[in-house]
């Protein structure tokens, strides 16, 4: 089979992946807002330390499996146990369902990639997004764009496609958000807005924040779906999965960082709310460049940061349906990319129509784009995820012992794995639920 024998060409490739992956509209889109809704620096606090305690422990499972098998998420882990091969099947009817409402988005950053770069900047964002958003037929021809643009990539291969992406993409990206923050920091605004983002309010902690986090902690990491399992699967033998797990954690939240410290700034310099939402992103923040000097510029460069965040995740949901596609349907690449494309752009299309024609059609008081999200971000994920770990944990008996040895280390992995993690991630899906 023409995967067989696919790697990562160099380690850097694979880290620049996994990066590419993980940072995305999560980073730049929901961690800011989540942020801001959620008290700030206590917020950040209780993200870091489940992402560097709990969640690592998933990321290490899922890059385990996909180093050990070398194969999809489903044959993965039907090697795991044959019985719970659904499990493998829940995760790609995860990766599937969550770009039919993240490439909505993405489609609104081409369309307004496409006002900075036509200098057409609308007077009134407010009233623009709104009505852009609930339009026919350009948010759906846009949300199928970025689709394609997305499925090009994993289309063209392991190392031809999608390497080469990141390895372009994610150092552009980089450059550009350090760019941004930096200049955010010669604002007026800077140290309020920095004060806002690290400055704990401690009225905030409760389980709704602590759900949030480790919800956030997941989609961000891109955990629970099989797509780090996917990237793991062409990991190189040499390759230590703790201390890539580690780095990955590291960059991703870096970045998050960064977007913050690009993002709070500007919103207190022009004294908006810092909880706007999702409109923060296509309301406020363009709104406020438009009032800078160079406004197109800063629009263009800010839109541009976030189509790469965007679409370098996209490739990630994308290999993943697609490899598992290849596997167990036995097609070729092409074809498994052509009929994951399709699938998606007809969930798609409700999907961004959600905000226009289908705004009145909702369930449980929840659109369809809002129903897709939520479904996969509170109930999906961390059900996958707990799965995941219940699996390795007491299926594959010497995980640990591979991952980091017979030492300390090795035994508080093991615990944590098997007890610790499976009832943080029941009790947040009893209360996401
Ligand atoms: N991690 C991505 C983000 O933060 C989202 C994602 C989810 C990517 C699932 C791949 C798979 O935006």
């Amino acid at each position: 089979m023409e995967d067989e024998k696919v790697q990562w060409s160099s380690h850097i490739s694979f880290i620049l992946a996994t990066v590419g992956s993980a940072v995305g509209l999560g980073n730049i889109w929901r961690f800011p807002y989540i942020m801001g809704k959620n008290g700030g620096a206590v917020f950040l606090i209780t993200y870091l330390l489940l992402i560097a305690f709990i969640c690592v422990i998933p990321l290490c499972c899922e890059l385990f499996i996909g180093k050990k098998y070398k194969t999809d998420t489903i044959q993965s882990i039907k090697n795991i146990n044959p019985k719970f091969k659904w499990v493998g099947w829940l995760c790609i009817l995860t990766v599937i369902l969550i770009p039919c409402f993240y490439f909505v988005v993405g489609g609104w950053i081409l369309n307004y990639i496409w006002l900075f770069l036509s200098h057409h900047i609308p007077a009134n964002f407010t009233q623009y997004f709104g009505a852009y958003s609930s339009q026919i037929y350009m948010p759906v021809i846009l949300t199928l764009l970025f689709l394609i643009m997305t499925a090009i990539f994993p289309y063209r291969g392991v190392n031809d496609g999608i390497e080469k992406a990141n390895n372009i993409m994610m150092p552009l990206f980089a450059i550009i958000l350090i760019i941004l923050a930096i200049f955010a920091l010669t604002l007026p605004g800077a140290k309020e807005g920095l004060l806002f983002m690290f400055k704990p309010n401690f009225s905030h902690f409760d389980k709704t924040m602590i759900l949030t986090a480790l919800g956030q902690a997941l989609f961000t990491l891109s955990i629970g779906m099989g797509t780090i399992l996917t990237y793991g699967s062409y990991m190189k033998e040499k390759t230590n999965i703790a201390k890539s797990a580690y780095q990955l954690i590291f960059f991703d939240t870096l970045i998050a960082l960064l977007a913050g410290i690009m993002i709070f700034p500007i919103v207190f310099s022009f004294g908006v709310e810092p909880t706007a939402g999702a409109s923060l992103v296509f309301i406020s923040l363009p709104e406020m460049f438009s009032k800078l000097p160079f406004s197109s510029f800063f629009g263009l460069v800010f839109f541009v940061l976030l189509f790469f965040a965007s679409i370098t995740s996209g490739i990630s949901m994308m290999e993943t349906g697609i490899l598992s596609f290849i596997k167990n349907f036995n097609i070729s690449r092409k074809k498994a990319t052509i009929i994951l494309t399709t699938i998606i752009g007809l969930i798609s299309i409700p999907s961004t129509l959600s905000f226009g024609v289908l705004k009145d059609f909702t369930l449980f008081n929840k659109t369809f784009f809002d129903l897709l999200d939520y479904s996969t971000s509170n109930i999906l994920l961390p059900f996958n995820t707990l799965l995941i770990c219940l699996l390795s944990g007491w299926c594959i008996k010497s995980l640990w012992k591979e991952l980091l040895g017979e030492n300390i280390f090795g035994y508080i992995f093991n615990i944590l794995l098997k007890f610790v993690v499976p009832v943080i991630l029941i009790c947040v899906l009893v209360t996401g639920i």
